[in-house]
């Protein structure tokens, strides 16, 4: 059978290794496999590459994704759903991979009601896909954030101020959760665990008066402007606060191991349910083990609350 693969929405660390295995192991199970470059932009365009073992070299430890993303608002239009299908039918392609994230998901749904065989493979730092306890590239993501955020401890320790830290995430507070229990943080305000400004404000000032002589808070992008919080902070507290905003640092780098290993597992996973005769859905990872539901069940549920939260204020 001929597949094409292509990544889309926000690059993530261990997309690259996704790809080099569904190539790898599908040529030795007998597919084709093809990319796609840009996204659904390359698939409107019809711009594809055959695959193989050789390319592959060498892309194991590369960030980003060598097939290169986009992100395609016009692809809800009808009119760029049925090229992109004409185009694959031209070519004799009848499998489709797609990593990416909840936008690139929608994208996927469409085309497999039109009559492609799609499988998705999540690829986000975000780690806000229903299904799956992790999305490709958060592990890597998250180490990114907690080496900052240990660089910025020790200035904070230094001048004993507060650090406010903001990280990525779009509507999910993952990244910033794991981040603060990872980083020692003492207080998190993400979409989940929302925060007033009064209240931190009050905890920073009681935090002075036991002596404590720095903080680190977290907070997801989007919930506030931290500069100017911080500046709040410092007039009605004793904190001297200061804000960094680690922004696009986060989705670059090289794959860590954990998302060396689960990109292999789900590449190589997306060509076992084609093999199955399996499409249509949406590969994730339960409890360390692969698993898959349909795209649109994928797609219209949230992730339930994640129970770590609790554990930030018991050890802050
Ligand atoms: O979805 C990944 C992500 O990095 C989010 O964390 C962030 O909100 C968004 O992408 C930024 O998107 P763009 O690259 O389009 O600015």
């Amino acid at each position: 059978m001929k597949i094409a693969i292509l990544t889309s929405g926000g690059d993530a660390p261990g997309m690259n290794v996704a790809i080099r295995a569904a190539v790898r192991y599908g040529i030795k199970k007998g597919h084709e496999i093809y990319g796609v470059y840009s996204g659904y932009v390359g698939l409107i365009k019809g711009d594809f590459v055959k695959l193989d073992h050789k390319r592959m070299s060498g892309i194991i430890s590369m960030g980003g994704t060598f097939l290169k993303t986009a992100r395609l608002e016009e692809f809800k239009d009808a009119k760029f759903q049925e090229k992109a299908v004409e185009n694959l039918k031209k070519k004799g392609i009848e499998g489709l991979i797609v990593i990416g994230g909840d936008g690139s998901y929608r994208g996927a749904l469409a085309l497999h009601n039109l009559g492609v065989k799609v499988v998705t493979i999540p690829g986000t730092i975000d780690n806000d896909i229903y299904g799956t306890d992790y999305t490709l590239g958060f592990h890597t993501a998250l180490d990114t954030i907690v080496s900052a955020m240990d660089k910025l401890r020790d200035t904070s320790v230094s001048h004993q101020r507060c650090s406010i830290i903001e990280v990525m995430g779009r509507n999910c507070g993952d990244l910033a959760l794991y981040a603060a229990i990872s980083g020692g943080a003492e207080i998190l305000v993400t979409p989940e665990h929302k925060l007033s400004k009064e209240d931190i404000i009050a905890s920073l000032t009681q935090y002075k008066k036991e002596d404590r002589t720095h903080a680190i808070v977290v907070v997801t992008e989007h919930q506030m402007d931290v500069f100017e919080f911080a500046k709040e902070i410092t007039e009605k507290s004793k904190f001297t606060s200061v804000a960094t905003i680690l922004g696009y640092v986060q989705r670059g780098g090289s794959p860590s191991a954990q998302d060396r290993i689960l990109g292999t597992r789900m590449g190589a996973y997306a060509i076992d349910l084609f093999d199955q005769k399996i499409s249509g859905v949406a590969i994730g990872i339960e409890n360390d083990r692969l698993v898959y539901l349909p795209i649109g069940v994928v797609i219209n549920n949230k992730r339930p609350v994640n129970p770590l939260y609790k554990l930030v204020t018991e050890v802050s």
